[in-house]
């Protein structure tokens, strides 16, 4: 077994070394402002709280080891977390909640960026200490690699001067949310510093952050602030009644081409980057549902929730017929990976893996800014 290297600077160079979430006591937690503002108004998750089924969390185990041994097979090492007892309370001086989440999404909690793994502020109150999962495999690859740089961003305070009131009300009504998100108006306020690490997607030299319910501009100034050799770009998609984390609305594939999701548009100005640099944006395929499966946060769009081995290859979920015809006109090898009844803990193939090392360095993809 080679020792630990941590390295990875972008969405899609050869895929190394990675971390594959777990559904282990897995709890819908109970409301609070920012969950509550992105859970669906129609949702079957309204006013249910506590351990999610046990037969449902080993549905999800079981397609969460499938996928860990598929990544096995092809030549990639996979670390999995260890889970906390998600049925604990969270209690700071500032806040309390009555129960946690889960760790089935490692990508939400940790950024890796080159050399460093980071663990994101987090922006629920029930993921304040999910942090923890990650903490054995964090502190091994500290032992192994004396290159490691483990960094964590300050842990926000979370009390209500964090959320909006106004998105307290369960009937807003998806018209309204549509106008408030494309004016920014998300249910984070710019009190301190707020960001997921799935906000985030990594360009090489540019890091690209999504501005919405669970990053603010702080977060996104933070970032900047914390990676002064990288350009940061905020980038917002109208269109997303819910806009948490970047990936299932913006999905690079490979240097030059991304899929947007055709609701969830970036804007004009916002495409320049991209165009003047000669990277196609390309509607993703229609997903092959008409809903997500039961007591699920997400959309549908995690049909575009890829992860991508390598510039050529990319694990799509098994039942996304239409993603996956597309990526394949587009000349990606597909892999097709049953995950769907995985969904529910915390996302699709990009959200239930984080990056330890891709092959490459830090390139300049955006020349021309
Ligand atoms: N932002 C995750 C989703 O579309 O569900």
């Amino acid at each position: 077994m080679t020792a630990t290297k941590v390295s990875s600077w972008n969405e899609w160079d050869p895929l190394r070394h990675v971390i594959v979430g777990r559904a282990d006591g897995c709890h819908i937690p109970p409301p609070e402002p920012a969950l509550d503002a992105k859970v669906p108004e129609d949702s079957d998750m309204r006013g249910q709280w506590g351990m999610r089924p046990q037969e449902t969390i080993d549905r999800a185990n079981e397609l969460l080891d499938n996928f860990a041994g598929l990544l096995r097979k092809r030549g990639v090492t996979v670390d999995r977390p260890t889970p906390i007892d998600f049925s604990e309370p969270v209690q700071t001086p500032d806040f309390s909640t009555g129960s946690q989440f889960g760790c089935m999404p490692p990508r939400d909690v940790l950024l890796t960026v080159g050399n460093e793994i980071l663990e994101a502020t987090m922006s629920y109150r029930c993921r304040w200490f999910e942090y923890l999962c990650y903490r054995p495999l964090l502190q091994r690859y500290f032992d192994e690699d004396p290159a490691f740089r483990h960094e964590t961003a300050p842990k926000p305070r979370l009390t209500d001067a964090d959320y909006r009131p106004d998105y307290l009300s369960e009937k807003i009504g998806v018209e309204k949310r549509l106008e408030w998100t494309a004016e920014k108006f998300f249910v984070t306020t710019e009190e301190e510093p707020l960001f997921d690490a799935a906000d985030v997607l990594r360009f090489g030299r540019d890091l690209v952050v999504q501005h919405g319910f669970t990053t603010n501009l702080k977060g996104i100034e933070w970032l900047r602030r914390h990676f002064p050799d990288h350009r940061v770009h905020a980038v917002n998609f109208p269109g997303d009644p819910y806009p948490i984390h970047i990936d299932a609305t913006f999905t690079p594939i490979r240097p030059g081409l991304i899929l947007n999701n055709p609701q969830r548009k970036l804007p004009q100005d916002q495409r320049e980057m991209f165009e003047r640099n000669g990277w196609e944006i390309v509607d993703a395929a229609q997903p092959a549902h008409n809903a997500p499966p039961p007591l699920c946060y997400s959309s549908v769009w995690l049909s575009m929730n890829v992860l991508v081995l390598d510039p050529k290859t990319v694990c799509v979920e098994a039942s996304e017929t239409w993603q996956m015809e597309q990526l394949d006109r587009l000349g990606q090898e597909v892999i097709p990976v049953e995950l769907r009844d995985a969904y529910a803990f915390g996302g699709g193939l990009h959200c239930c893996t984080a990056d330890v090392r891709r092959e490459g360095t830090c390139e300049d993809y955006f020349p021309v800014q």
